[in-house]
């Protein structure tokens, strides 16, 4: 496994592969990588012929006082993750790299970036579709990987690549979660155990929405309620927002049919956790 830093180490590389006639299969990550992470790895892994991994935190998508100062970083352990799995390539570019001096192009997709998240979180998915561009740019991979803990940022992305036509397929793959429930997140490091314990409280309420569908509830403002009603027992949880949205566009729907998103982003003291279930004609996914 070798570990590029620089746009010509990388190109180097993937103009090799490409010669090769090898399938790239791509992985963008900002690091700390969990089972969550490894899960879109091992699928590259069995789909392609080769498989990169970026490794960025990547301050555009982070507000003025949001934690990318203190995200967690360990080049080191995610190194041993990944060799473990076999990948190919990491690309761990530093910021100057990504984002010389004079910087000034960005991309947005408009209206969806500011629904759910984008709207506690101005200017986000600017910041994720702007670096997700440029590695798609830098990576040219075949297909990547995105896991739908991010749903948002799944439907958001699946929308610039239709809308640029680029040449890259958008494979979403499902959430993960640790043994009792708590989606894996690289931010659940903040949580004190008692945070910990009061996290559980967002798995909690999407089982109540599941039960609720599952014995024919159908109005959206009831599951709505009965979830905020449970999480606001929680004296550790401030509700940033639950929703039950459209699973294309993210508008809010009134009652719930063939598909929907019921997504939420919960505060369990300062660290700011987001869940979801999709309900597609599959059946319920969370
Ligand atoms: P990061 O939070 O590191 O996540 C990288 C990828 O792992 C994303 O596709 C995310 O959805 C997926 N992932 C995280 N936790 C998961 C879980 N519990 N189950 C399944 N998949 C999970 O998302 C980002 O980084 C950034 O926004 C990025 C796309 C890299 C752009 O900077």
């Amino acid at each position: 496994m070798e570990i590029a830093s620089t746009v010509n180490e990388l190109r180097e590389k993937i103009l090799a592969w490409k010669n090769q006639g090898r399938k790239i299969g791509f992985v963008p990550t900002m690091g700390y990588l969990h089972e969550g992470h490894l899960s879109l790895v091992r699928e590259s892994k069995k789909r392609s012929g080769a498989t990169v991994v970026s490794i960025f935190v990547n301050p555009k998508q982070f507000g003025p006082t949001e934690d990318y100062k203190v995200y967690p970083r360990d080049l080191e352990r995610d190194r041993a993750l990944l060799e473990k799995e076999g990948v190919d390539l990491i690309f761990y570019p530093p910021v100057e790299v990504m984002y010389p001096e004079g910087y000034r192009t960005y991309v947005e997709v408009e209206d969806l970036q500011d629904k759910l998240c984008g709207k506690s979180r101005p200017g986000h998915f600017r910041g994720v579709c702007t670096v997700v561009l440029k590695l798609f740019n830098l990576v040219q991979p075949d297909e990547a990987y995105f896991g739908w803990k991010d749903a948002q940022q799944v439907i958001i992305l699946r929308k610039m690549v239709e809308d640029l036509n680029l040449p890259v397929k958008i494979v979403p793959l499902p959430l993960v979660r640790d043994h009792d429930g708590l989606a894996l997140s690289s931010r659940n490091t903040y949580l004190s155990p008692e945070e910990r314990q009061a996290a559980l409280v967002l798995k909690k309420s999407l089982d109540l929405a599941e039960n609720l569908i599952q014995t024919g509830e159908k109005n959206a403002r009831q599951i709505r309620e009965k979830m905020i009603e449970l999480i606001s027992a929680e004296p550790l949880a401030r509700i940033d927002y639950v929703e039950i949205v459209d699973l294309q566009n993210l508008e809010p729907l009134e009652k719930i049919a063939d598909e929907a998103l019921i997504a939420l982003a919960v505060f369990i003291g300062r660290t700011r956790l987001i869940d979801n279930l999709r309900i597609t004609t599959g059946g319920i996914e969370k």
